[in-house]
């Protein structure tokens, strides 16, 4: 039996922070209080519903996972987040269109209670947008200390015992580490000289990491996945993970990939288009911003497939992604893949796949988990990328210089296994024996 590590229990309240509040925080704050109330199953939320075998099949101990190991209870959950637009996240919530008036009801007076503080936002990184609740400062190192002083001013106010950060903010322009992200210092010295390099999802993650708050980041954009936050991170023995959540097209792909893998079968074409019409699809409108989108959602096949092992099935793929605003059809995206594949002797076949899919109701079960899990980690003392965690983002962040795994039956491994090996259990490796 490998060693428990030592998990501080999940005592008082834990803080989510949410810069951005936006179709996907208001979806997911929504969907946690219904549950509270008992309005709604968490649909889509390992971390509520999921179980977990322990030991071997004989055994027949198969506990919920939040049974299993020490995860805070909904219970204790708070909300608070940053946002130019929305004032609160019921308005949020009716502005994105994603839930029905009949269960924002219930909610509505908890939801309005939900303000959003004035963010750090600078349309150079999200053209579509006109910011109207923004923070104003000198340098971009005031900006910072006007985050962290929010940061502390919603910890005492709230009185809460722990707080994690999720960006749920709109997705940023494309960008590439520049020197001011290589060390803190070179990071800071950016922050009081406003260095353009910087963008805002970058102070929050500053402010978050510098308070010794978890942080996932849920957009492609740069933020976490910098050598500077690396250091921070470190230095302050704080569990980051990112990025990107996985929901959609993408995660059908990582679904259905590893299927043709396992039997052997060739892909020589992946055609995937989107149309949606929500404030998201209205950024992802702007090339700079659709670039770091279609960057993340490119990466996945790759790794999946292993064309530099499996040459002749997988070594010469065409691999398109599109994303198309198309206002009518609000949050309830439709997604068409069409994917042609080949089989013995090199036959061809095709299959087309037209997801109607409802981004948000897929991603807020992911804030929620991402927020419960980080918050474990950092109750077991990790610091630094979480790679069990994987298994919710599109471009997962791998440590130590190896490729991020994509397969979503991996991921899902992974994540059980780390968890059991944490409370002391051993891994389920499926072997015959066991
Ligand atoms: N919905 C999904 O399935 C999904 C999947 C993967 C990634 N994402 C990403 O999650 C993010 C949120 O998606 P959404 O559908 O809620 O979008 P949204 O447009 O409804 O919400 C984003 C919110 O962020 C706010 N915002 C923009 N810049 C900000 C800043 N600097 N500080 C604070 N708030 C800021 C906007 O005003 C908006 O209210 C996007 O980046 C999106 O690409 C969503």
């Amino acid at each position: 039996m490998p060693e428990p590590l030592q998990i501080a229990p999940a005592t008082g309240r834990l803080g989510i922070l949410t810069p951005g509040m936006g179709a996907v925080a208001s979806t997911a704050y929504a969907g946690v209080l219904a549950a509270r109330q008992g309005l709604a199953e968490p649909i889509g939320s390992l971390s509520q519903m999921a179980h977990m075998r322990l030991g071997r099949r004989e055994e027949g101990r198969n506990p919920l996972i939040r049974d299993a190991v020490p995860l805070a209870s909904l219970d204790d959950i708070v909300f608070g987040g940053w946002d130019p637009i929305s004032p609160n996240a019921l308005e949020a919530a009716r502005t994105s269109g994603v839930l029905d008036e009949r269960d924002l009801g219930p909610l509505s007076g908890e939801l309005e209670g939900i303000v959003a503080m004035p963010a750090v936002f600078d349309q150079r990184w999200v053209s579509k947008l006109d910011g109207v609740r923004v923070k104003t400062g000198e340098t971009k190192w005031d900006l910072a200390q006007q985050v962290l002083a929010d940061i502390e001013n919603f910890r005492v106010e709230n009185n809460c015992d722990r707080l994690v950060m999720v960006w749920c903010g709109s997705t940023e322009a494309y960008q590439e580490p520049t020197p001011v992200h290589d060390t803190v210092e070179s990071f800071e010295a950016g922050l009081k000289a406003n260095d353009p390099n910087i963008s805002p999802s970058q102070i929050y993650a500053y402010a978050s990491l510098a308070s010794g708050v978890p942080y996932a980041n849920g957009a492609p954009n740069l933020s976490i996945d910098l050598p500077c936050m690396d250091e921070l991170a470190a230095r302050n023995g704080v569990p980051v993970t990112g990025k990107d959540f996985k929901t959609g097209q993408t995660l059908m792909k990582t679904i259905l990939a590893p299927g043709f893998k396992a039997r052997m079968l060739g892909v020589r074409g992946w055609y995937s288009t989107n149309i949606l019409g929500n404030r998201d699809g209205e950024v992802l409108d702007d090339p700079e911003n659709f670039k770091t989108k279609e960057v993340s959602k490119l990466g996945v096949l790759d790794t999946i497939f292993q064309p530099e092992v499996y040459g002749e099935l997988y070594g010469n793929i065409d691999h398109v992604v599109r994303i198309n605003y198309y206002p009518p059809r609000g949050d309830n995206k439709e997604g068409w893949d069409n994917i042609d594949i080949f089989g013995w002797m090199g036959y061809p076949m095709q299959i087309k796949v037209n997801f109607l899919c409802r981004d948000s109701i897929l991603a807020a079960p992911i804030v929620l988990d991402l927020a419960l899990f980080l918050d474990l980690a950092s109750r077991a003392g990790q610091s630094g990328v979480q790679e069990w965690l994987s298994f919710y983002w599109k471009s997962p962040q791998p440590a130590g210089g190896v490729p991020p795994e994509h397969d979503i039956f991996i991921q899902q491994t992974k994540l059980k296994n780390t968890l059991r090996q944490w409370i002391g259990e051993e891994p389920v490796t499926h072997a015959e024996d066991e």
